[in-house]
């Protein structure tokens, strides 16, 4: 573990966007889909790290509500790889005690089935886990999560809203924040990511690509965040 990275100021909610597997492909002259496999390696390395590390929430970026404009090809790679990761991941997942939340509209239609039904593997065979709660984000839009609360509102007819029930109603009800939300790939936005949860969060950016994101990268992103000065609109 790095000198500088302080264990008693880790933050509870470590967010992260997964991006660049599609470049870190093609400068290897491989297809887009081996990028993304080689990308679940780095996942399953930042799942234990995280462990390590005692962080309570770890929230990935999967696949956004905008993905759905890449070719056909790529997207059904990608979906099939959620049934792999399942496959390969749920014993240890299991044995780590740690939970898994998807985030997102992943019972949708355009979802295709194996995939549903290995994510619905997933959630019940976590959902009495104790320990890290591993959320994914998957055919997640935060505008789109944003117009589920609005509609569940309206459909409950709440004459009132504040933010505490305004956020009971999105899909990370019941979490803190993510005090940072980490970027990989150099590109410096957020994509539609955590739209209402992001209002305060520290945004770190790395250029390194996902499948190059190593547990080390990862503290170096924290170390970063570690020294950040967070006033939430007030002053010292
Ligand atoms: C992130 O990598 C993974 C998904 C969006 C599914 P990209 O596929 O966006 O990789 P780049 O950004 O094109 O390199
Ligand atoms: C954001 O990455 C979504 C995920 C990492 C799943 P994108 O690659 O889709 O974002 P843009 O298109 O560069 O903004
Ligand atoms: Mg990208």
């Amino acid at each position: 573990m790095r000198e500088d990275l302080d264990l008693t100021r880790m933050p509870q909610h470590v967010a992260i966007i997964m991006d660049g597997n599609g470049r870190w492909a093609k400068e290897r002259g491989m297809l887009r889909v081996q990028g993304h496999r080689a990308g679940l390696e780095s996942l399953r390395e930042i799942v234990r790290h995280s462990q390590r590390l005692g962080v309570k929430y770890l929230t990935v970026y999967a696949f956004s509500t905008e993905n759905w404009k890449r070719p056909k090809d790529e997207v059904s790679g990608i979906f099939k790889l959620v049934v792999k990761y399942v496959q390969t991941e749920l014993k240890e997942l299991c044995e780590n005690n740690v939970r898994v939340n998807i985030l997102g509209n992943w019972d949708d239609l355009s979802v295709p089935q194996e995939s549903k039904d290995s994510l619905k593997v997933l959630i019940s065979s976590t959902e009495n886990n104790t320990g890290l709660n591993f959320n994914i984000a998957l055919n997640y839009g935060g505008r789109a999560e944003i117009l589920k609360a609005v509609g569940e509102l309206l459909a409950e007819g709440a004459d009132q809203v504040s933010e505490e029930t305004f956020a009971a109603h999105l899909y990370t009800a019941g979490m803190p924040d993510p005090e940072v939300i980490i970027r990989t790939s150099g590109e410096n936005r957020l994509s539609n990511f955590l739209t209402w949860q992001s209002a305060y969060s520290e945004i770190v950016l790395t250029p390194v690509y996902w499948p190059d994101f190593t547990p080390d990268e990862y503290e170096k992103c924290i170390v970063e965040f570690q020294k950040r000065d967070r006033r939430f609109g007030g002053h010292k």
